[in-house]
This record gives structure tokens, sequence and C-alpha cells, in this order.
């Protein structure tokens, strides 16, 4: 699945990149993540990417020619994905959606800066509105990252992928999580042991252990 992210900071996000398992899915080729930088393709001759609001107002608003132009850059070489902005006033992202997202071809991500968008791209180029939460973040960077993680995971082959059926049973009706208590080696840490159901190897007594201690 490929992920074109419009973006005016399209470094922002490479060390996390690097250092973390979505690059693993990149080198199998089960992902790729392009970043446009929406500042190249300026018109002005300052690169200038935002302006002043009609109308008065705090703030500066991206302007639409740059990311117009970015965007139909981005959509020749992933045509069929849809456009996603990210915005705090967006539909709320959860593991639905996610599931969702995942069976499309690919996905184009508008990440907005300052006060936002000019409207006319939402009118022109907008599929679909995402927020991840129901805060105001600085930008839509963070947001397309989490939303490329959670997808990434669902996609064949990737990390998440390696649940065995059962368990994924369990992880649809936990809406994705779970949340049961987890334990490891050693047996015994700090005064507090393992709960010893977990080491009778009773499957079927251990999964009706961990439904009953769900979270
Ligand atoms: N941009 C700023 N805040 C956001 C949020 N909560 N979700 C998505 N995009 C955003």
């Amino acid at each position: 699945m490929v992920f074109d992210v419009l973006t005016i900071f399209p470094h922002l996000l490479d060390s996390y990149l690097e250092d973390s398992i979505l690059w693993r899915e990149q080198k199998k080729k089960i992902i790729k993540i392009r970043f446009h930088d929406i500042r190249a393709y300026s018109k002005d001759k300052h690169k200038k990417v935002d302006d002043t609001p009609y109308g008065g107002g705090a703030g500066m608003v991206m302007t639409p020619q740059p990311i117009f132009d970015c965007m139909k850059a981005a959509k020749r070489k992933n045509r069929r994905a849809p456009v996603i902005y990210l915005t705090p006033t967006g539909k709320l992202f959860d593991y639905k959606m996610a599931k969702r997202l995942a069976k499309k071809p690919g996905l184009i991500l508008l990440c907005g800066r300052y006060e936002g968008i000019d409207e006319r791209i939402r009118k022109l180029c907008v599929d679909e509105e995402i927020s991840i939460g129901n805060y105001v973040l600085t930008g839509g960077e963070l947001p397309a990252m989490v939303i490329i993680d959670a997808i990434t995971r669902l996609l064949p082959g990737a990390l998440g992928d390696e649940r065995s059926a059962h368990e994924d049973s369990f992880t649809e009706a936990l809406n994705g999580k779970k949340e049961y208590p987890h334990y490891t080696k050693p047996r015994e840490f700090q005064g507090l042991k393992v709960p010893p159901i977990l080491l009778t190897g009773d499957h079927a007594k251990i999964n009706a252990w961990r439904k009953k201690k769900l979270k």
C-alpha cells in the first residue's frame, strides 16, 4: 500500500520512520511512504505557503495553489487513492476505520498547519476528513503517522498479521485492543507472582481467564 503524505515538513518523521517497525515493512515492500514537500510547489517568489485570512482573524491559512499543485503530482502517482485531510474537526479515527482504509489501494494524506487550509482545497481535493482525537495538534504529520501505523499492522504479511486466526477474532471483539494482563519471565518479580493459570498450558482455561480480565 502506498501512502503519499503532503506536508510542509517532509523530513519531520525521517528519524521516527528509520527506527520504527514501519521501516521493516517498507523494506518488505508491504508499504511505501512518500513525502511531498508542499512548499516546493509554491509559485510565490519567496516560496510562501500561507497568508492572512480574508475577513480578518488570528493566524495564517495555508494558500490553495501549492497544495493543489502538490496534490496533482501525488494523484498522478497514486491515482485510485482517496485524499484524506487530517484535521481535529474530522471523523474520529478508530479500529473500524483503519480496517476500512486498509482495503484501499493507497492513501493520500494531507497535513495541515497554521489555522488550517483554504476551504477551496477541501471542496476541490479532499474525500475524507479524519481526526485522531479531540485535541488540537500543531499539524497533521503525527496524525498521518498514527493512521499509517494502525493501517500497516492490518495489511497481509505485516507485523499485526502474525497473530493466529484465533487471536484475531479476539482482537475483532475488542475493537483492535488487547488489554488483558500480560506476564513474561521471571515467574516472580518484586514479590509479585505470575498467575498460576498462565503456567498450566491449558489454553481454553487461559483464554477464559484472559476474557474475564479484559480491561
Ligand atoms: N491536526 C491537528 N490536530 C489534529 C487531530 N487531533 N487529528 C488530526 N489532525 C489534526
